[in-house]
Formats: C-alpha cells, structure tokens, sequence
C-alpha cells in the first residue's frame, strides 16, 4: 500500500550508511514529490512573468501565481486571497511588520509586548523598532511548564501596549499558545496582534478569521514548500494602515518623473519579479496537505510525540523541556542529557544517520530563561514512523553510553 512517505524521495536515501532519519522538520520541512513536480512544470510549462503580459503564458503564470494566493489564503480561513501577501519568509514578513506598520503606530513610550520564548526574528525587528521609535519592548514570562503565563501576559498589557507579537507555537518548547484569548484581551486595549505561525502552519488547522488575529506570518518551506516564499496575512485595514518597505515595478500604479502611486494591497507590497515558482510550489504544498488532510496531520505528529515522550522519559539524565503532554507538545522535541554536549549528541546520532538539530535555535532569551545554553531538537513530522523513533532513541542511548 502506498503511504506519504513514498511521496518524499529523500527518505529512501542513506546517511552514513544508515537509512536517513530526518527529524528537522522545524528548521525546514522535507517536500513531497508533487510539490517538486509543480515547480518542474511550472519552468516547462508556464513560465513567464506574471501581471504584465497579455500574451498566454504570462496570464497562465498569473492565474497560478494569484491561485496559489487564493489556495493559502482558504487554508488559513482569511476573508480573501487579497488579505495574503506574498513574503520570502516568515522574517521577512515581521521585518515587513516593525517597519511598515510598527514605525508608523508607534511614539516614544508607547509599548511592544513579546514573550520570553520567541524567535529571534520575532524580538529582533521590534528591538530595532524600539530604538528608532523610543517604544518600550516588554516579554512576557512563562510558567515552569514552558507555557506562557496568561495572568503575566494580563498584568503587562495596558493602554500603552500598542503590538503584542508572539508566536503560534514554540520552536523550542513546542507548546501552543492560546491565541484566540490573548487575542481577545490585546484587542480589549486597543493592541494589534501579531503571530508568528512559522510552527503551526501546517502541522493542524487554522482558522485567522476565528482566532481575530490582525496580522500573521509564516514560512512555505516549514510546511511542504519551497524556500525563499513566505506569507503575510493581515487584515484589509491593517494592511491598508502599513507601508510598503520596497518599491519598484509590479506594486505601482502610476509613476510620474515626481512621484508615484501604489496598487492596493496586497500587490502594493510585492514590489519586482515575485517568487513566482515559489508561489505556485506552496499552492502545490496546500493542496498536498488538505489531500492528506490536517487533522490526520496532528494525529500522526501527536501519536509520535506521545511515543517520543514516554520513550526519552525511560533514559536517564534526559532532560526534556517545556510541557511533557504530547497534546500541548507540537511537532518539536528539545532536551539535554547531562554532563554531554548537545553538539556531541546530535554528532554521533548523525553517524546513525539521525538529522537533529543541536544550538541555542535561534531563542537565545528563552535559553537563558531555561538557565541553559543549547538543547538538542527532535522533530516528529506526520512523514515520520515507528522505525525513525526507534532509530531515533537506540542512537540517543548509544550516546548517552559513549559519553556518560
Ligand atoms: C517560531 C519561528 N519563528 C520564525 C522563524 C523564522 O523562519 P524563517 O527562517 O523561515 O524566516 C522560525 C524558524 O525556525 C521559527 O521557528
């Protein structure tokens, strides 16, 4: 019987002599055979630049480029394809937000309030924002579980808090955040909201129109894409009120030698060629996740972290960090064995051809919070099964052996 797994090529390959086991789905996901074909026919098939020519491949490239918007933007439940802009990523998209938006929201005083788990692209924007603008950053602590601590998050919003910007789901922890009540309190203050959804996007359902977000970011390539395309969602009058941050061909209207006007949104801000292939590559991504459909998605990831959890919990000096329930434990797995190095784990589960990532994740403040420098990473994507965790677990025994 075909499975999934039989869609993503790379999985049949060896890695120092073992079988590939790919558990870094949160740095970048693998990409299954449709999305790459996709790509491959758009080149053979299609490609010419798109909004500009009246001639048939340019309006073919068109209509896949502006289907892939229509696809993204009915998985993530937004009114309409125009409240989705095209990005590079989901760094792009919050740089996109801190200048174009914050810069023009924000006076001396006014306040950002972050959380002390995200991801440097989610508090380095608003640092540089802060200091351009005289705004004040504020984070928001979390409980012992790794989960943000609500009645905190109450205590630091007031009618200061003009952005409250955090993310969908932990890189590190894994831990959900509850979006829809926070979102509902920010709004009680007059607060834009903003979620980095670069750990949830494609690992269950998601609905910005119910959760009430006003703006939401996220990568294609941590959820079956290509590199290089991300997505910004707003909505119509939040992405009326930002700026673009590039200028240039295909986001004009009318250019005179003194000045020009813009398209509206959300073409006024794909300023040049767009990610053409890139685009259309997470149109195909989209539909290859609502074939195998999000809620068997989450089932599987959960299954696996609820069988990944209880195995590390029998190995000793393991550490695992944040909630220790597979259900608010999504997708990624951090943890430490004692006395050993987490490069040196991740080195030797390598030599077993186990992919994990080893560093500070790009969370050093969180790092800091746990009082630690670096974790190793797991991540248990639904393209993973019972052999990758048992290779996963015999190989992070050997470590533990080898070096405790
Ligand atoms: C929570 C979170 N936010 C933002 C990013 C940045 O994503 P990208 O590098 O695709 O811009 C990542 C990537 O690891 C992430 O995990």
């Amino acid at each position: 019987m075909k499975t999934v797994r039989d869609d993503f090529t790379i999985l049949n390959r060896q890695v120092n002599g073992h079988p590939l086991t790919y558990l870094d789905g949160a740095a970048t996901s693998q990409k299954p055979a449709q999305v790459l074909d996709r790509i491959r026919a758009y080149y053979d098939r299609e490609n010419a630049n798109v909004h500009r020519g009246v001639y048939t491949l340019s309006q073919e490239a068109t209509t896949s480029y502006e289907g892939a918007r229509a696809k993204v933007a009915a998985m993530i439940g937004a009114a309409s394809a125009k409240n989705v802009v095209f990005t590079r990523s989901t760094t792009e998209s919050l740089n996109w937000l801190a200048q174009g938006y914050g810069f023009n929201q924000l006076e001396a005083g006014d306040e950002i309030l972050l959380t002390q788990l995200e991801h440097h692209s989610n508090i380095v924007p608003w640092q540089v924002l802060a200091k351009a603008t005289g705004a004040r950053l504020r984070y928001v602590s979390l409980t012992d579980e790794g989960e943000i601590d609500l009645a905190d998050f109450k205590d630091k919003l007031s009618q200061k808090t003009k952005i409250v910007s955090f993310a969908h789901v932990s890189n590190v922890l894994g831990s959900l955040a509850p979006v829809k009540e926070m979102t509902a309190l920010a709004h009680e203050v007059g607060a834009t909201v903003i979620v980095d959804g670069a750990q949830a996007v494609g690992h269950f359902a998601i609905d910005v129109s119910d959760l009430d977000v006003d703006f939401y970011a996220f990568s294609g390539h941590k959820m079956l894409g290509p590199t290089g395309i991300g997505v910004l969602y707003g909505k119509t009058d939040f992405l009326e009120a930002m700026t673009p941050v590039q200028y240039g061909g295909e986001m004009i209207e009318r250019v005179t030698l003194e000045e020009a006007t813009f398209q509206e949104v959300p073409w006024r801000f794909e300023a040049g060629t767009p990610n053409i292939a890139g685009a259309i590559g997470l149109g195909a991504a989209v539909d290859y996740l609502n074939e195998v459909g999000l809620e068997t998605i989450a089932d599987k990831e959960e299954e696996l972290m609820a069988a990944a959890l209880s195995a590390l919990a029998e190995i000793p000096d393991l550490t695992v960090y944040g909630p220790q329930d597979a259900k608010n434990h999504h997708g990624v797995l951090s943890f430490n064995l004692a006395g050993v190095h987490p490069h040196d784990v991740a080195t030797v589960l390598d030599m077993a051809g186990v992919e994990v990532r080893a560093g500070h994740h790009c969370a050093q403040p969180l790092m800091d919070y746990l009082g630690i420098q670096s974790a190793v990473r797991a991540t248990f994507a639904f393209y993973n099964n019972q052999e990758d965790l048992d290779r996963f677990v015999s190989a992070l025994r050997q470590a533990r052996e080898y070096f405790v």
